[in-house]
């Protein structure tokens, strides 16, 4: 069964064909990804409608780019599967609208998929796949939750951000920086020159006693101290982005090994876009490896938003003997 994946929730369009025999794990067969951060940079940020806009230029190319490195054409899928959401909602019905259309012209089913979902399993398309349970810290730039992961549609929900995303306080702390967009791989990059103790910032709820996150607090302090430094900021920048980016992965390590005792799980999942993080993944390594727990993470190049992981999730959900596939009927849906 081949299947077809589509993602267009923020500002990447990626297209991706998966190949599944009902049994083993999928298998990617081809993938293409076009960036907009070229076009949002002007703005800081990304402009919606703009977004969607550029969505419709891409992704039918990147359709048939896809199929062609692959070798096959659009009437040999199966199922063509699009993100359902979360995301921007224009952007989002660009994937749904191409989706369901194809759908329609090859007379397929369409299966809407979760964008979390996506990342949640895109660590199945690594050479070093995990096996379930586990324990999963999704980290992107809208959400981050600890979750126990029991097999395919199996998530229970330990804790997750009460306001902002541990993406949204790179990138807002990035912003108060100067650094542009996107502010976490930026960020991230400036850290590795500056002392990650040079400033004291907060690591909000860090001993709450739950799972859950708080990264708003630590954006306002970022903010104060940027206020404080004046003219020194310039000079100090390495050091403050050293400073705040130790304060996020601190509370991220933190709390994710303490949902691994309490679920007395021995294997950790990381994914979304700050999973790409390099003193992230140094730091739970080190102290994974301690404890003698295995980490799986996705390709560094699908940690941010792709088709690839759509595509996989689509696919695993229909082996699990979910999504309709018995039917085999269209199924259309705008549901965002
Ligand atoms: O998963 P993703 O591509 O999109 C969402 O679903 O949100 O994640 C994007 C987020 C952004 O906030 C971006 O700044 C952050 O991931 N990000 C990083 C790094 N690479 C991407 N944050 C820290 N360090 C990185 N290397
Ligand atoms: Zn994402």
């Amino acid at each position: 069964m081949l299947i077809l994946g589509i993602e267009s929730s923020c500002d990447e369009t990626g297209v991706a064909l998966v190949r599944s025999d009902g049994q083993a794990l999928p298998t990617l067969l081809s993938h293409a990804l076009y960036s907009q951060v070229a076009m949002h940079v002007a703005y800081g940020g990304v402009v919606p409608e703009l977004a969607s806009r550029d969505h419709i230029r891409r992704v039918i190319p990147l359709a048939r780019e896809v199929m062609a490195e692959a070798q096959r054409t659009l009437q040999d899928v199966d199922v063509v599967a699009y993100t359902r959401g979360p995301g921007l909602a224009g952007a989002l019905l660009v994937g749904a609208g191409v989706a369901c259309a194809l759908g329609a012209a090859l007379n397929k089913p369409v299966l809407g998929v979760h964008h979390l979902e996506g990342h949640l399993l895109s660590p199945f398309l690594s050479e070093d796949p995990p096996e379930f349970p586990f324990v999963a810290l999704l980290v992107s730039g809208g959400h981050t939750q600890l979750m126990r992961v029991d097999g395919v549609g199996r998530y229970e929900l330990l804790g997750e951000t009460i306001d902002d995303a541990a993406g949204e306080a790179f990138d807002k702390s990035a912003k108060l920086m100067g650094l542009g967009y996107p502010g976490g791989p930026a960020l991230s990059k400036l850290a590795e020159q500056g002392d990650p103790a040079a400033f004291k910032l907060p690591r909000p709820l860090l001993h709450s006693g739950n799972l859950d996150f708080s990264f708003a607090g630590l954006k306002t302090a970022v903010m104060t101290q940027a206020k404080k430094l004046g003219g020194d900021l310039e000079v100090r920048k390495a050091d403050l982005a050293a400073s705040t980016e130790a304060a996020i992965v601190e509370v991220l390590l933190k709390k994710s090994l303490t949902a691994l005792r309490e679920t007395g799980l021995k294997r950790l999942v990381v994914a979304g876009g700050v999973g790409a993080n390099r003193h992230l993944r140094e730091q739970l390594n080190a102290a994974c490896k301690r404890q003698s727990v295995r980490v799986h993470y996705p390709e560094l190049h699908l940690c941010t938003d792709n088709g690839a992981m759509i595509a996989m999730a689509a696919a695993m959900r229909l082996q699990s003997g979910e999504g309709g596939m018995a039917q085999a009927q269209p199924r259309y849906s705008f549901d965002v």
